[in-house]
């Protein structure tokens, strides 16, 4: 972003190291007997805005990197277009670390094992405000089900579970919008446009619940 926005305390010394060498033993669900790696983070530690997706797919899991496929790849452009630079200005990760069998969704029970590693990323991250990339971050993060055509785009304020004083913004996934290429008024890409520069609006605002 322009001024970049790198005004978060780092994290303690160590933490995230820590944290992704417990994330790399962890063994809480059966998705760690298909990986290869455990896919934690990318993206800066200090960045006040998140960004939370799915899991990985297979490009993840050969890289150990979220967001580096080709969905990935919008990702970036779409932040780059409202000023936001993926590596400088934002801290990527996903509801689950490890990638699930042929792309599937993650179960109830998989989200659930993972979650604490999430909510310690959060904590020690701290982001002012957190995108939830797609319906199953939406449904990993807040337990809100389904409607991401109706809730995309609306704010929600964090509550409970270290989301208190956070903002929350749900938007279509990048790999829905690779499959609705259309940037026409009113499409997918075009509400996600819209909801980016809704975002940026309140990283440059300042603006807490
Ligand atoms: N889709 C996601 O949700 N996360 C990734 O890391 C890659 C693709």
């Amino acid at each position: 972003m322009t001024p970049p926005a790198h005004t978060s305390p780092l994290p303690p010394d160590g933490a995230l190291a820590e944290l992704a060498a417990s994330c790399a033993a962890c063994r809480r669900c059966g998705l760690a007997a298909g990986r290869t790696h455990v896919v934690v983070s990318r993206g800066n530690p200090r960045a006040r805005l998140m960004v939370i997706g799915e899991g990985p797919g297979a490009q993840e899991d050969a890289s150990g990197l979220p967001f580096v496929g080709r969905a990935g790849q919008l990702l970036d452009q779409m932040l780059a277009s409202v000023g936001i630079d993926s590596q400088r200005d934002a801290y990527i990760a996903n509801v689950v670390k490890c990638r699930p069998p042929d792309n599937r969704k993650p179960t109830p029970e998989e989200m659930a094992a993972c979650r604490p590693w999430l909510a310690k990323q959060i904590e020690l991250v701290n982001p002012a405000v957190i995108l939830l990339a797609g319906a199953t971050a939406l449904e990993g993060v807040l337990g809100v089900k389904g409607g991401i055509t109706k809730l995309r785009g609306q704010w929600r304020a964090g509550e409970g579970e270290g989301l208190e004083g956070r903002w929350l913004m749900p938007i279509f996934h990048p790999s829905y919008l690779l499959r609705n290429p259309s940037r026409e008024k009113e499409s997918p890409k075009w509400h996600t446009w819209q909801d980016l520069k809704e975002v940026r609006r309140r990283l440059d605002g300042e603006g807490r619940p």
